[in-house]
């Protein structure tokens, strides 16, 4: 069987129009019920290009691959030789300019995508690591005793975003409260943030994201050159000054690798703690459940939100070989867009998927990747992200529970929590 044209290939209605802007204005548990039709019935399908505002797509422009499946997610990601990543890692394209200099090696692959990571982990030592954990923890603390006699507000705004953008400052040793923070903070918040009417300021979508990610790259660089003579703990100096295979990053590399972390390490957790706010709300029985053995029950329901949120709902690859997935045939130069967020919910491999159960075990969710050489570099300080709110807050704050209807990011990327009014009292 040939693969069939764009033209000829099928069309899918509203509700399974995964092209559709309108598809991705719907919450969460409607688009799932169509990845789970998809799952049953079209395990791997073809889809228009997305409606994007970055890069809208002509007539021409080719359609994508849907892999729905836990199973074929795996297979795609974990063979890295035919499906790459250096032809765009989103559904929607983006001018190649952006990509150079916004994605570093999320976009790149074999021996470079090697090296360059190469580069970048030898920052992240045992000792380092311990360093990060440690700052996180700090600012845990600091950020409930700056709110815990508040009593109620948006916890988005008050401490989903303010831990993982202290951090991200923290990452370019700049002062806290600077103006170096603030710019740093701000541009990581509105660089993917572009169809947000507060973050595009007026702006079209590929120029609020190309001058964000400038304010970052501006900082990175200045502080680049300084931290080269000057070297200093945070992760800025540890990865100037890092070599792997007698080799170091250049300037931009390091403008282009921070740009990523804006979004990278930024959002992901920003949204990922959100979320959990908003599931312990909705799931009572399950809070209690953690808070009656909290040391133990951790960790269980870090992967849990993981599994149940995926932060990340997609990566995309595109085959440079004529191959089949899910029995499907794909020709060299498709596209195949990886759907964490159904994995994630792929009856195959869970029990009761849309159950939120933190002691749900096994739990091999698809949250930081399905493996392969792009998994997450920062899985173990995201979890540690997580980790320290939920000890923090489910200690000092015990009763913090939604007061209204949260608000939702229109997001085919990111799963984002824009805003959740909440209420607590203090335990301590
Ligand atoms: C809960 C938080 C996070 C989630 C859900 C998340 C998720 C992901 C996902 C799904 C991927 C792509 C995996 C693939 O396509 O195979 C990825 C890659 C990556 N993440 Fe994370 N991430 C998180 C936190 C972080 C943090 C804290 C950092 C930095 C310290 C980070 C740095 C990166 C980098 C640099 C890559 C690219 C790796 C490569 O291409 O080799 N992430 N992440």
């Amino acid at each position: 069987m040939s693969t069939p044209t764009d033209t000829a290939r099928p069309t899918w209605g509203p509700d399974l129009d995964l092209g559709a802007r309108a598809f991705w204005e719907q919450p969460f548990e409607v688009r799932e019920e169509a990845f789970a039709r998809l799952r049953a019935e079209h395990p791997v399908s073809y889809h228009r290009a997305y409606e994007s505002s970055l890069l809208p797509p002509d007539d021409d422009t080719p359609g994508f691959w849907a892999i729905t499946k836990w199973e074929d997610c795996r297979r795609v990601s974990r063979d890295a030789e035919t499906f790459v990543s250096g032809e765009g890692v989103l559904m929607e394209d983006m001018p190649e300019v952006v990509i150079l200099a916004t994605t570093s090696f999320l976009a790149m692959d074999g021996p470079e995508h090697r090296q360059v990571r190469g580069i970048v982990s030898q920052a992240f030592t045992p000792r380092n690591v311990r360093k990060i954990d440690a700052w996180i923890d700090s600012v845990a603390k600091e950020l409930v005793d700056e709110i815990i006699d508040l009593g109620e507000g948006d916890i988005v705004d008050l401490y989903a975003k303010q831990l993982p953008g202290r951090i991200f400052a923290f990452f370019f040793g700049v002062e806290p409260g600077s103006d170096d923070m603030h710019t740093i903070m701000e541009a990581a918040e509105r660089m993917l943030a572009w169809d947000d009417p507060n973050c595009a300021l007026g702006r079209d979508a590929l120029t609020t994201f190309a001058e964000e990610a400038e304010r970052i790259q501006e900082v990175a660089m200045a502080r680049a050159d300084h931290f080269r003579d000057n070297p200093a703990d945070n992760l800025v100096s540890w990865v100037v000054n890092a070599t792997f295979e007698d080799r170091v990053l250049d300037d931009w590399e390091i403008a282009a690798f921070f740009s990523l972390l804006g979004s990278a390490a930024n959002d992901t957790t920003r949204h990922s703690i959100g979320h959990a706010f908003r599931l312990f709300s909705e799931h009572p029985d399950q809070l209690a459940l953690l808070r009656e053995d909290l040391d133990g029950r951790l960790d269980g329901a870090v992967e849990e939100i993981l599994r149940y949120v995926s932060p990340v709902q997609h990566f995309r690859r595109t085959a440079v070989n004529d191959t089949t997935v899910g029995g499907q045939e794909i020709k060299a130069g498709d596209k195949l867009v990886l759907w964490y967020c159904s994995g994630n919910y792929d009856e195959d491999q869970f029990d009761d998927p849309r159950r939120f159960d933190i002691l749900r075990t096994p739990n091999k969710h698809l949250g930081f990747g399905a493996g392969g050489p792009h998994f997450c570099i920062g899985a173990a300080l995201g979890r540690q992200m997580i980790k320290a709110t939920l000890r923090e807050v489910y200690t000092r704050m015990p009763d913090l529970h939604l007061t209204a209807e949260p608000e939702f990011q229109v997001n085919n990327f990111i799963n984002g929590i824009h805003k959740a009014e909440a209420a607590w009292t203090r335990a301590d």
